[in-house]
């Protein structure tokens, strides 16, 4: 096939296994490109289009190359079409058309369609090259795999390749996949460990095609070219926040019965906007081309992202999404889909750097353009009384435009109030020639604009780094699993949730709008325009706080999330109310897993809290050095105390390591703990005292069977538990029911049992010690959620 044209294309560098490209032999040789779903619709649009200009691009190299195009159908009926696809390749604007016809000639001619169903079709297809190589007598560069296909199919075509395929040694092997990568964290899991058994690492090219686009590739080189520019500006003191936008403004028909399953989180969010968030603000690589540095530094950046809560998202539906879903899935006219195609969330990065700086992704489809962005709004401290139109009192920002919208061209504008960026000589140029048009609120001519000298197609860009074995713009399996694990607990969170329903295009006017406080966003505007039918589903269950009784004391129950906000407004209520009365609010706080959405609800929604009036006490702390991870001291301070203004001494953690040892009687810890409350709690009587309960019944480091009634001279004592760490440090029933409020805080389905006995059980606190918490005067609540209520 490839017989005549010695095609003459690029040296491939032989690639290292940690992706770096090693700077040693690089030996001529035979490519052979299989594009697996061939006549799809990528291939059809993309694809083989990358691959005639990475062939074009390459025509003066040493190498040759076969086209091999693969798919489910018998080449009788597939290889017309398959034809009629690559036919339509087209050359840059610079070729002449009568070489154009050459090179195409050339193309058509090193191309053949194939049926890769069985092992044996790929069995056949690996002896046909080996024999053509035999016969050129050419030795083997590598072969290049593009599966195009569903993800469902990838394990099994990876294991047909791995049997069947595998160049000799010194060859290479590159399997190129495209996206959904598995639907969530464990899928994602699976898919990465089930094609791990077939290939290594180094051998698989996951695609984010954002990755290969202009603007998104220049991110990093950017930042770093304008560093003396950026490092001043590019933290929390200067950035208002960050938006990374993809709007589109065609609706997902023809493609529901893949796209429903989906939606717009999992589709471009999960994946192209997380990697450009990523890119704007991991830390610079020293070495911009090690992939392991740019790895390690995304990576950090996803530790440290906040986790991201229910009221950190919005979703919507464009309204007739229903009706294709009826049509394209057979389903009838009662059937609602909850999958959302926009969704805006907002996101935040726990780092110094970035604290406190709302990152928000927006994505939707049915949108009034079409236009993707990422844009860091600075903050601006200069104000103008007068003239308005200055260009010092309008929007500081910097835009990666992506491309289309009303610019319609991939550009980096910076507002001429910032700064001027550096422009590298050659593959970027600035524009100056301006068209009357506005780009987020500024007129273009209030930007530098720099662009591409030359536009190339994100896939084409990407198909030569897998050529050249460059893998920093791919996704390693590390990186999509990290980003799976920031966005499936919100998926979850969302599940059951009703997105608004919106018209489509412009009639949206500002239902989409969005309104960001503090750590929450929702739509700005109140129209909900959700027909009866789509309400129907609707289960009672929804945002419901119940009150009660529960053995015999006060109860709050409701959903977990509800609950917590419950608590949590329940506690800053008692601290303003104590803070009027006498100035201070002690509070005490348990520690254990319950607390912890408590104490992440309290950092980041109740800004209001009168912290620096507040003294934190503990109810119970294990006998380990407060840097120890299991200690209750360091949890309080990661969830909570770290993310407030508190007062360092207003904090009392319990004395449980003196002398360089822990808790040892005579070192009388508990003692010291006992006077410190005494001398600053107003006759020791703790405003608010948070408790949890174990599933044996204990209560703070009270445990069952241990006596804990004989507790009753003092309020702080050493205690025993039955499980590991043994040794504890706890307050005492008297300390806890001279407290002004105690809440009981129960949740989880786990617990269920343990209520209902609860529920029956007379008081009798050397068994269940929980039944000892009797406040004096004070009042005693308990917060359960349904699913320890109901189970
Ligand atoms: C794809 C999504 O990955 O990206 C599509 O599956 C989306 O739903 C597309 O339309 C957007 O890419 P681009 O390059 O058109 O912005």
């Amino acid at each position: 096939m490839f017989v005549a044209v010695l095609l003459l294309l690029v040296t491939l560098s032989v690639q290292g296994g940690n992706g770096e490209e090693k700077a040693e032999a690089r030996r001529p040789g035979h490519v052979s490109v299989v594009i697996v779903g061939a006549t799809g619709d990528l291939a059809k649009r993309y694809l083989w289009q990358g691959f005639f200009e990475q062939y074009v691009n390459q025509v003066s190299g040493g190498n040759t190359f076969s086209f091999y195009g693969g798919g489910l159908s018998p080449a009788s009926t597939a290889t017309p079409v398959f034809f009629e696809i690559i036919k339509a390749v087209s050359c840059s604007k610079e070729t002449s058309p009568d070489r154009c016809a050459v090179l195409k000639e050339q193309f058509l001619r090193l191309a053949e369609y194939r049926q890769l169903k069985t092992l044996e079709d790929y069995q056949e297809m690996a002896k046909n090259i080996e024999k053509e190589l035999q016969q050129e007598g050419i030795p083997e560069a590598g072969r290049l795999f593009y599966l195009s296909v569903p993800a469902f199919a990838y394990a099994d075509i990876a294991d047909k390749i791995n049997n069947s395929c595998r160049p000799a040694s010194g060859a290479w092997l590159r399997v190129v996949l495209e996206k959904p990568f598995g639907h969530d964290f464990r899928s994602a899991q699976l898919l990465a460990s089930q094609l791990g058994s077939s290939l290594k690492d180094e051998e698989m090219f996951r695609i984010d095609h954002y990755l290969g686009k202009q603007v998104v590739a220049k991110i990093l080189p950017f930042r770093v070219e304008n560093k003396k520019y950026l490092d001043p500006i590019w933290n929390k003191h200067h950035i208002e926040r960050v938006e990374i936008v993809l709007k589109e403004t065609l609706d997902v028909k023809g493609r529901i019965p893949f796209y429903d399953q989906y939606g717009v989180i999992r589709d471009v969010m999960q994946n192209h906007l997380t990697e450009v968030m990523t890119l704007l603000t991991m830390r610079l690589p020293v070495n911009m081309s090690s992939t392991e540095e740019v790895l390690q530094n995304k990576l950090q950046i996803f530790s440290n992202l906040l986790p991201i809560g229910k009221n950190q998202a919005v979703t919507g539906q464009y309204q007739a999404y229903k009706t294709s879903v009826q049509q394209e899935m057979n389903k009838t006219k009662d059937h609602v889909s909850l999958t959302p195609t926009f969704a805006a969330v907002l996101a935040h990065i726990d780092e110094a750097q970035y604290e406190g700086v709302p990152i928000i992704f927006i994505s939707g489809k049915m949108l009034d353009e079409r236009v993707g962005y990422a844009r860091i709004l600075f903050k601006n401290n200069v104000f103008c009384l007068q003239n308005h139109n200055s260009v010092h009192c309008k929007p500081k920002q910097i835009v990666f435009h992506f491309g289309h919208g009303q610019l319609k061209y991939p550009a980096i504008l910076v507002s001429k109030n910032l700064f001027k960026p550096v422009l590298k000589e050659g593959q970027w140029k600035e524009v100056t020639e301006h068209t009357d048009v506005d780009v987020l609120g500024l007129p273009i001519s209030d930007y530098y604009v720099q662009t591409p000298s030359e536009n190339r197609e994100a896939y084409s860009e990407l198909i030569s780094q897998i050529f050249a074995g460059h893998k920093n713009s791919f996704i390693s399996a590390e990186n999509l699993l990290a980003s799976w694990s920031l966005w499936t607990p919100l998926l979850s969170s969302l599940a059951g949730s009703f997105p608004r329903i919106y018209p489509g295009g412009a009639d949206n006017g500002d239902m989409l709008d969005l309104r960001v406080k503090g750590k929450d966003i929702s739509y700005s505007s109140e129209v909900v325009i959700i027909g009866a039918d789509q309400m129907s589903g609707t289960s009672a269950k929804d945002f419901q706080v119940m009150q009660g009784k529960f053995r015999s004391a006060a109860m709050v129950s409701a959903w977990s999330e509800e609950l917590v906000e419950r608590l949590a407004a329940d506690i800053q209520a008692s601290a303003e109310a104590a803070v009027r009365e006498g100035g201070v609010f002690h509070l005490a706080l348990s520690g254990g897993s319950s607390p912890l959405a408590l104490f992440h609800r309290l950092a980041l929604h109740h800004f209001s809290f009168p912290w620096r009036d507040t003294h934190v006490w503990m109810v119970d702390e294990r006998c380990l050095p407060p840097t120890e991870l299991e200690s209750n001291f360091h949890s309080l301070h990661d969830h909570l105390l770290q993310h407030v203004r508190i007062p360092y001494f207003n904090i009392h953690p319990m004395p449980v390591q003196l002398n360089q040892r822990l808790c040892v009687e005579e070192d009388a810890g508990a003692l010291l703990y006992e006077k410190e409350v005494r001398k600053l709690v107003n006759g020791s009587s703790f405003h608010f005292v948070l408790l949890g309960v174990g599933y044996d019944g204990h209560t703070a480091s009270l445990f069952p069977d241990s006596k804990v009634s004989e507790l009753r001279d003092h309020l702080v004592a050493l205690t025993e538990s039955p499980v590991k760490p043994h040794q504890r440090m706890s307050l005492t029933f008297s300390a806890i029911n001279q407290a002004r409020t105690v809440a009981l805080l129960v949740m989880g389905k786990g617990k269920h049992e343990l209520i209902t006995q609860l529920s029956r059980v007379k008081d009798n606190p050397d068994k269940w010690p929980v039944t000892g918490v009797k406040p004096d005067d004070g009042e005693l609540v308990w917060y359960i959620d349904y699913d320890a209520l109901l189970g």
